[in-house]
């Protein structure tokens, strides 16, 4: 079930690669939105391993880690800042434990 706004009509849409997996995006939805309707909001894990995630949606708290995998690189971004565009490759989970 969709979990997005159903009123708006969506522009065509995007796809992005979503630890492993291709999901269906739209152009500038935050990669915060997509790990809502993918991941139950959860971002990686911390060092104890426990399930980390979105809090403030703003920037500020760097609840919302995920990896950015581009260039034959990883860097960590904040979801919650990151606008998905066509063939982003994300890493949550295990893969963005702090550093
Ligand atoms: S949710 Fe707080 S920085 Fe992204």
């Amino acid at each position: 079930m969709s979990k997005r706004i159903g009123f708006v009509e969506p522009p065509a849409p995007i796809h992005i690669e979503l630890d492993g997996e291709v999901v269906e995006a739209y152009e500038g939805e935050s990669v915060a939105a997509l790990l809502v309707l993918h991941r139950d909001g959860m971002s990686r894990h911390d060092r104890d391993g426990d399930a980390r995630g979105l809090w403030c949606n703003m920037g500020t708290c760097s609840e919302c880690f995920v990896r950015l995998l581009e260039h034959g690189r990883s860097r960590r971004v904040r979801a919650c800042l990151l606008e998905a565009t066509d063939g982003m490759r994300i890493a949550t989970g295990s893969h963005t434990q702090d550093d």
